[in-house]
């Protein structure tokens, strides 16, 4: 049977006896091995490779899940003529690669079968721009806050890093999984969409810290304090509770490249680089506080009557207190090559997930592209903006309640 009648013809569910389910936490692979499996995965349950993230459920992994240590986002677009029909089988295909990937096992026909067995919190997460849906002509069925954003004034975006109409995040906490999984989306997307562009990123590897602790971005800052906890918080801010299928249990995505100027970062002392965020650079505590999670005391002022926090910095213009107003950022530090003078090529690919990006994101965005100091280093340089459908269960696919 070609791989194509394999997907059609329900093999899928029967063959799909996937480990995973409603877990939240990553479990690790636990069961039988396929058969290229090698003598060394006897020793898998004890590796960080072994570990595995659910791929099936109401709501797609690779938003709420705790970060893995390397990511690329791929955005694609759709290929002229690729109607309705046509990116469903393309969705069945890609879905059914992520649902195997993900738990450990090649997908099908796949050419590096051993690179399929460690999946390291492998998770794919999809998201549709505005172009797919006017390709499958169910604009009626897109969130109506993903549109192309408003331009900002600090913007310098560039094509190459903006746009698209179907993204692949795919995150592991290795990077030989992210690329393996990389290669066979991409391979099988191929006769449906081409490659717009791909960034890669990073941040801590599991393990070189104590759990619990906020990664650093490149500027040495602690990246990620005030995001909304796990649980109640974070599900209000993230994913919307009803509406028809094709909404309920979806989110909405902003990936923006952000360049930090790193050559004049360099320049500014250590109490200049606390002033323009708002925090200090150790501990990551507001700078009228003495640990990472105090509340910060907008309103405390110093011996001139200064507010401690200046009012330009980047924690006073970005604070949101309401969870239904707050983002989950999710940001990626990326490392290009530098120039031949060594000047750096440093930035974050910074990704805002909310239930709904002119609710929760422009707001804030308005405000920081208003005033913040931190503008003084930092430049967008790519934008753009995906709905997150809800997930699928086993037999299912990614996408079947906007295009089904
Ligand atoms: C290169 C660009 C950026 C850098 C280096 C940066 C860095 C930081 C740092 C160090 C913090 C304080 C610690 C924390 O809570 O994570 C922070 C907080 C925050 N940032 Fe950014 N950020 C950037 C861009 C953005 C953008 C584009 C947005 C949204 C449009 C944003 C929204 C926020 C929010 C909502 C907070 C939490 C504020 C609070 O309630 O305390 N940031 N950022």
């Amino acid at each position: 049977m070609s791989r194509r009648g394999l997907l059609t013809g329900g093999a899928l569910a029967a063959g799909g006896a996937l480990a995973g389910g409603a877990a939240i936490a990553a479990t690790r692979v636990g069961r039988t091995k396929p058969p290229s499996a090698t003598a060394a995965d006897t020793t898998l349950a004890a590796t960080v490779g072994g570990l595995v993230e659910p791929f099936h459920g109401a709501r797609q992994a690779g938003v709420a899940t705790e970060p893995q240590a390397h990511a690329s986002f791929v955005a694609l677009t759709v290929r002229a003529g690729v109607d309705r029909a046509a990116l469903g089988r393309m969705l069945r295909l890609l879905t059914d690669d992520a649902a195997r990937l993900t738990q450990g096992r090649p997908a099908l026909a796949d050419t590096e079968a051993e690179l399929g067995l460690l999946p390291a919190r492998l998770t794919v997460t999809f998201g549709f721009g505005p172009g797919l849906y006017r390709a499958a002509g169910v604009d009626d069925r897109r969130p109506a806050s993903v549109s192309d954003l408003p331009s900002f004034r600090i913007d310098r975006l560039q094509p190459a890093w903006s746009g698209g109409d179907l993204l692949l995040q795919i995150c592991a906490d290795d990077a030989i999984s992210v690329a393996h999984a990389q290669r066979v989306l991409i391979k099988d997307s191929r006769p449906f969409a081409t490659v717009r562009w791909v960034q890669q990123g990073f941040r801590r590897s599991p393990g070189v810290e104590p759990g619990g602790h906020t990664q650093r971005n490149l500027f040495g800052q602690l990246d990620g304090t005030a995001n909304p906890r796990p649980g109640a918080p974070m599900d209000t801010a993230l994913w919307v509770p009803d509406g028809p299928a094709w909404l309920r249990d979806s989110t909405t995505v902003v990936v923006r490249r952000i360049s930090m100027n790193m050559e004049t970062w360099d320049l500014l002392g250590r109490t200049d680089r606390e002033l323009a965020v708002g925090r200090r650079l150790d501990t990551g505590a507001p700078l009228t506080g003495t640990a990472e999670h105090d509340e910060p005391d907008f309103a405390a002022t110093d011996a001139d009557g200064l507010t401690v926090i200046p009012d330009f910095s980047h924690l006073t213009r970005a604070h949101v207190t309401d969870d239904r107003l707050k983002i989950l950022r999710r940001p990626y530090n990326y490392d290009g090559v530098p120039t031949a003078e060594g000047h750096a090529d440093s930035g974050l690919i910074f990704t805002s997930y909310q239930a709904d990006i002119a609710r929760q994101f422009l707001p804030i965005q308005r405000r920081l592209a208003d005033r913040d100091l931190l503008n003084e280093w930092t430049t967008p340089i790519g934008s753009a903006v995906f709905a997150i459908p809800p997930g699928c269960q086993p037999g299912g696919w990614i996408g079947e309640q906007v295009l089904g």
